[in-house]
């Protein structure tokens, strides 16, 4: 990530060419990649040995099963390594059931004319074979449903969609981090668990020790009782006598064995005691106080929850090492069960310091088409499994985004913009006027329709937008901006952020909001206040701009959403 650049993932294939087989670094196989991602498909390699691994997509039995041919596939690639193994080598019946996993040493051979493969591999000897039994494996080789795949996914990357998703997610994420670090940003981890709302808009997920502690005492207190009152008064009772035994002891000059032994028993008779009142403390239930839970008694001593943006935190550093980034997990309870939101899913927040809102909506435009460029240059061979099998014009759109420049307009021109389609017959669901925040269907059209291309909307009305937003002169918009990208809609919310004291502690307060917990972001305008900028990018929304999959929950490998949280 940082340092010497590392090579493009395809140039590992194009370097090699007409070397022997690479090798894995850090295993005994050779990745299918490093035969097949060749610009001659292979076929330069014919000749050498080769051990692989990896799973059978089909494997089918021949010549009266005197031999059989397996597509495997290792994750590598998209592309399977056709090979071809002789009874003589194995037991065919094993190895040709779909999921099998094998590990296969051979040699290289170039496939008679008229097949489509350019190299395969004559193997010689199995080395593992990891078997699968065919009458219940969930996931055969017919063609399988997204949402089926949901259900089982702990094994759905072994399907070629999934696996495509996490190989161009994972390509994303490395062009992410190379265009920041190429442009001078750090990469800042922002805390998961915060105590700080940053949209305002109580979608948070709470973090509490205080239901499993209540439940741990529930437990104790059935399998221990609590002491009764009675127990209690015996104890102290107890503590007395023994304290008039060291007393008498004492005034009696007795024996300093004897006292010792007396002091003894009255400190055991002592934590004896305290420890029965500790547990007749021990109450059912969550700890209250004046009618409220009671926070201090919680892990943190206070209310904390699973962050909804790092933005608020990322400022913190904006505001003194001036060009940051992060990149990591957000939360949020929304009861939305559309095809475009997630509970849990990340984003990619950069914030900018001696910045504004024409920089911030600069860099997000030179972001996106970062990213788009990035996958047609590493990525093709996943993209054209995406085209061929979820959307016909993914590569496109990609070209399209890499190479055209954004629409940019005011939320006034968008709405007018609006308002005039639903004259000329458009039909919305929602109403549009000024002042109402623009629905899915409303971004969609723009970007989709309208423009047909990217559009940033900008300076959008301030009571629709988050406390943090720097008011504009009109005192009526906030200098904000969504980025919006056909398929998609809202791909990127951002916006200069409020750096004058005074005007942002009177929006804080004329939100309703208290000014406590907020002191600290306040202390970033009060002491070496800077003009800045930022946003946030919904990593799994770029996912499916960019393969054209429909539903969210498909992009990212382990989808969180209401009523859903598997593994
Ligand atoms: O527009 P949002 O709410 O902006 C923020 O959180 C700012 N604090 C970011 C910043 O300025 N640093 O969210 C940013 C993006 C959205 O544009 C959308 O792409 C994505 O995050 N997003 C979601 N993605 C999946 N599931 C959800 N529930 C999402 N909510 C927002
Ligand atoms: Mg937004």
């Amino acid at each position: 990530m940082s340092g010497q650049p590392q090579p493009p993932v395809d140039q590992l294939a194009a370097a090699t060419l007409s070397d022997a087989v690479p090798k894995h670094e850090f295993s005994d196989r050779v990745p299918i990649r490093s035969i097949l991602a060749r610009p001659d498909g292979g076929s330069g390699l014919a000749g050498q040995r080769a051990r692989i691994g990896g799973w059978v997509k089909t494997g089918r039995k021949q010549g009266s099963g005197s031999f059989a041919f397996l597509e495997v596939n290792d994750g590598s690639c998209p592309m399977n390594l056709q090979v071809i193994v002789d009874a003589a080598v194995a037991d065919l019946g094993v190895l040709v059931p779909t999921g099998t996993c094998v590990g296969l040493e051979g040699v290289l051979k170039v496939p008679p004319e008229g097949t489509k493969q350019r190299i395969e591999l004559r193997v010689e000897e199995v080395v593992h074979v990891g078997p699968v039994d065919p009458a219940k494996y969930p996931i055969p080789k017919t063609k399988l449903t997204l949402e089926f795949l949901r259900d089982v996914v702990h094994l759905r990357p072994k399907t070629n969609t999934i696996s495509a998703v996490a190989r161009i997610r994972n390509a994303l994420a490395y062009a992410t981090h190379t265009f920041f670090q190429e442009h001078g940003f750090l990469y800042i981890h922002t805390p998961i668990i915060t105590t700080s709302d940053c949209e305002g808009a109580g979608e948070m997920f709470q973090v509490t020790t205080l239901i499993s502690d209540a439940e741990k005492v529930e437990k104790e207190l059935i399998k221990n009782p609590p002491p009764s009152e009675a127990d209690i008064e015996a104890a102290k009772l107890l503590v007395k006598e023994k304290g008039e035994v060291v007393a008498q002891l004492k005034s009696a000059k007795a024996s300093k064995a004897d006292i010792t032994e007396s002091v003894a028993e009255l400190t055991k008779a002592k934590e004896n005691l305290s420890k029965l009142e500790e547990r007749f403390k021990l109450k059912p239930g969550i700890p209250q106080k004046d009618g409220k839970l009671d926070y201090g008694q919680d892990f943190f001593t206070r209310q904390a929850f699973l962050t909804v943006s790092g933005q608020l935190q990322v400022e913190t550093y904006a505001c003194a090492v001036s060009s940051v980034y992060t990149f990591g997990p957000t939360f949020r309870a929304e009861h939305s069960h559309t095809s475009r939101h997630l509970a849990e899913f990340w984003m990619v927040e950069p914030e900018i310091a001696f910045a504004d809102l024409k920089d911030d909506m600069n860099c997000a435009e030179a972001y996106v088409k970062f990213l788009c460029k990035w996958l047609l240059d590493h990525c093709l061979d996943d993209m054209d499994f995406m085209a061929k099998n979820f959307d016909k014009t993914c590569i496109d759109r990609l070209r399209m985004v890499a190479s055209t420049p954004f629409e940019r307009i005011s939320y006034t021109e968008a709405v007018e913009l609006l308002v005039e389609a639903v004259k000329g017959g458009k039909q919305f669901e929602s109403k549009v006027e000024w002042g109402v925040d623009l629905a899915s269907e409303h971004e969609r059209y723009l970007t989709e329709v309208k423009f047909q291309k990217p559009v940033i909307v900008y300076n959008y009305p301030k009571g629709i937008k988050a406390f943090y937003m720097r008011v504009n002169d009109d005192s009526k918009t906030v200098a904000a901006m969504d980025v919006l990208v056909p398929k998609v809609g809202e791909l990127i919310g951002g916006s200069q952020r409020e750096e004058r004291f005074e005007v942002i502690r009177d929006r804080i307060l004329e939100m309703g909001l208290p000014l406590d917990p907020y002191e600290w972001y306040l202390d970033l305008r009060r002491y070496g206040t800077v003009k800045h900028c930022g946003f946030g990018l919904g990593f799994e929304r770029m996912l499916l701009f960019a393969t054209g999959i429909d539903n969210i929950r498909d992009v990212i490998p382990f989808p969180r959403y209401p009523g859903r949280a598997d593994l």
